[in-house]
């Protein structure tokens, strides 16, 4: 996916990003300080807001494979599971049972199917959403912090997911968080945002071990990485 010239005003925050290149099949991170523009870079990308210039090169990737969980997550007012299958019924798609049950057993929310989604913790509400961006066979997921309430052990959990598919069959992941060790054990590219633009993009390794770029050094030395 390939970002030209890509623009987008809100308020005062002007949104610049020249040209930022995501190889498909990959994990990539996005990182940077509150208010640099992850959340809007991503909208545009996932389509729920309109740049005012620019152009995105999708490479073939179509609306409906496209999928953003939310920095907090949106959920109906109905069940865990309707929410878990609504995805897919918006795609037309019949639910196969085996998959719902065996995504409601990993999110431990199999007891708790019929309940209120918006009744869940808000852990629990982050691996619905989860669950529910990963149902419909997407190529290109956009996690926008929605992993930042979960414990420890369900981090891990989580991660082992996302390699395990990037294994089998392996999409496209932008994940937006603050949490650098998270990102470093996944992620194959970090890109680093400031103030709407796009300062910096490498490994995993450069970025957040070894970053060239001043800016990206301090913004890490802050997160203090250093001692992980
Ligand atoms: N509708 C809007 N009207 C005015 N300003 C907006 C609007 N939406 C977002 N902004 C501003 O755009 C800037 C970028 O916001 P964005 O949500 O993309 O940041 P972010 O990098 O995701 O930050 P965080 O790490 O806090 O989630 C912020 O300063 C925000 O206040
Ligand atoms: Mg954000």
């Amino acid at each position: 996916m390939r970002m030209i010239e890509l623009e987008k005003k809100l308020g005062d925050f002007h949104l610049q990003i020249r040209d930022l290149y995501l190889a498909p099949g990959r994990i990539h991170g996005l990182i940077g300080p509150n208010g640099c523009g992850k959340t809007t870079l991503c909208r545009l990308l996932a389509g729920t807001l309109i740049a005012d210039a620019g152009s995105i090169d999708y490479e073939g990737l179509k609306p409906r494979d496209i999928t953003m969980t939310a920095q907090k997550p949106y959920m109906l007012h109905d069940s865990v599971y309707k929410n878990l299958v609504y995805p897919l019924r918006l795609r037309g798609i019949r639910p196969d049972e085996t998959r719902v049950e065996q995504w409601l057993a990993r999110c431990g929310l199999a007891d708790k199917r019929k309940q209120s989604a918006r009744s869940l913790s808000s852990g629990e509400q982050q691996k619905l959403s989860f669950a529910r961006a990963l149902i419909f066979d997407p190529q290109l997921v956009i996690v926008d912090e929605t992993l930042s309430n979960l414990d420890p052990d369900s981090t891990r959990l989580f991660e082992g997911w996302m390699l395990e598919r990037q294994a089998t069959r392996s999409i496209t992941w932008i994940l937006i968080s603050h949490q650098l060790p998270h990102l470093f054990r996944v992620c194959d590219e970090i890109h680093f945002l400031e103030k709407g633009r796009h300062l910096a993009s490498g490994t995993a390794e450069q970025m957040l071990l070894h970053p060239a770029n001043d800016a990206v050094r301090r913004f890490v030395a802050e997160q203090s990485v250093q001692s992980w």
